[in-house]
């Protein structure tokens, strides 16, 4: 019987540099996507999948993310007296029991594998999800739960992952395969943002890991890789030939919202989802569709055309 999987870290200590200015005084883990911030989306899918305990491994700058997730009594007490019954009842969401929820601080961004090592004495010796807020998946079964199960099955790590242009391996951790059932695959190893060239594959290791305690012993060592960062993928790579490493092609889309386009198609898939929503977008999406944009359009004066 494997032991079960109850514990997930969530680094939020990264600069978000790709955002700026926006990110200047907010975490890039709150950016909305319609009306919800990234890592509230993320907390609800590691809840979904069974999640008991969430360790926010934060850094400066991250005190919104606290109190996200904290009770406002002030803005409670408000809309109760008004009558805001929706309102309130979408908070109530936001909850989490007391004690569920625990704040480690990394106090450098030296990369995700140091983040997920700061919280390893909240870890013991269990296996546990890591989950970046920055991917955003929409899946009808939860990602993570997909993965957790998968877990469950094979033992050892499990990554969820989904194949990348070629010419785009440089941003990713990719994957050498040896067995390919075309939903689960097994890897020999894996490199960190290897260039097309030298890539052993297309298959790209996406936000969401099931790991083994096994990881955070070998991110002691504090090794530095790819970009001078103590890696994520370096430590699982390390591990390879002693534990099983499973990759999911899981159920599901996953949007790359630590960049700008991922984050507006994000929003506009998102948005589609949601019944009050979709008839504006289709709308707005017809539109714009309708006035031709194109790269070597006089795109401003096509806007305004569209807009009036
Ligand atoms: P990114 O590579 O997207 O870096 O981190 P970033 O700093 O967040 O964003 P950019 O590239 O400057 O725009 C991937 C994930 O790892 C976390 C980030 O918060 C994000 O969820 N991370 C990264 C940390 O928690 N600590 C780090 O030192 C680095």
């Amino acid at each position: 019987m494997r032991k079960p999987v109850k514990k997930a870290i969530f680094p939020v200590g990264g600069l978000g540099t790709r955002f700026l200015p926006a990110t200047k005084a907010m975490p890039k883990e709150m950016l909305p996507v319609v009306d919800k911030p990234l890592i509230q989306y993320a907390v609800e899918e590691a809840k979904g999948a069974g999640i008991e305990e969430i360790i926010f491994v934060t850094g400066r700058g991250k005190a919104a993310i606290e109190d996200h997730f904290d009770i406002s009594w002030e803005l409670q007490k408000t809309l109760e007296a008004r009558g805001k019954d929706q309102e309130l009842a979408t908070l109530a969401k936001i909850a989490s029991e007391p004690g569920q929820i625990s704040y480690i601080r990394q106090q450098e961004a030296l990369g995700l594998g140091h983040a997920v090592w700061c919280a390893r004495h909240l870890i013991g010796d269990e296996p546990f999800a890591v989950l970046l807020a920055d991917d955003l998946i929409l899946a009808k079964e939860p990602c993570l739960k997909q993965l957790i199960d998968l877990h469950q099955d094979v033992g050892g790590n499990v990554v969820a992952v989904q194949d990348v242009p070629k010419d785009q391996t440089d941003r990713y951790g990719i994957l050498d395969v040896v067995n390919d059932d075309g939903r689960v695959a097994k890897a020999k190893g894996l490199v960190e943002k290897p260039s097309p060239d030298v890539a052993p594959s297309t298959l790209s290791i996406i936000g969401r890991y099931v790991l083994e305690p096994d990881v955070l012993h070998e991110l002691d060592r504090k090794e530095k890789g790819a970009g001078g960062e103590i890696q994520l993928t370096d430590a699982m790579a390390r591990t390879i030939d002693r534990l099983a490493f499973h990759d999911l092609r899981f159920d599901g889309t996953r949007f790359d919202c630590g960049n700008k386009s991922g984050f507006l198609e994000a929003t506009v898939a998102f948005a589609l989802e949601r019944e009050d929503l979709r008839g504006a977008v289709l709308d707005i999406i017809a539109r714009y569709g309708a006035a031709n944009l194109t790269q070597d359009n006089d795109i401003s004066a096509k806007v305004i055309e569209v807009c009036k």
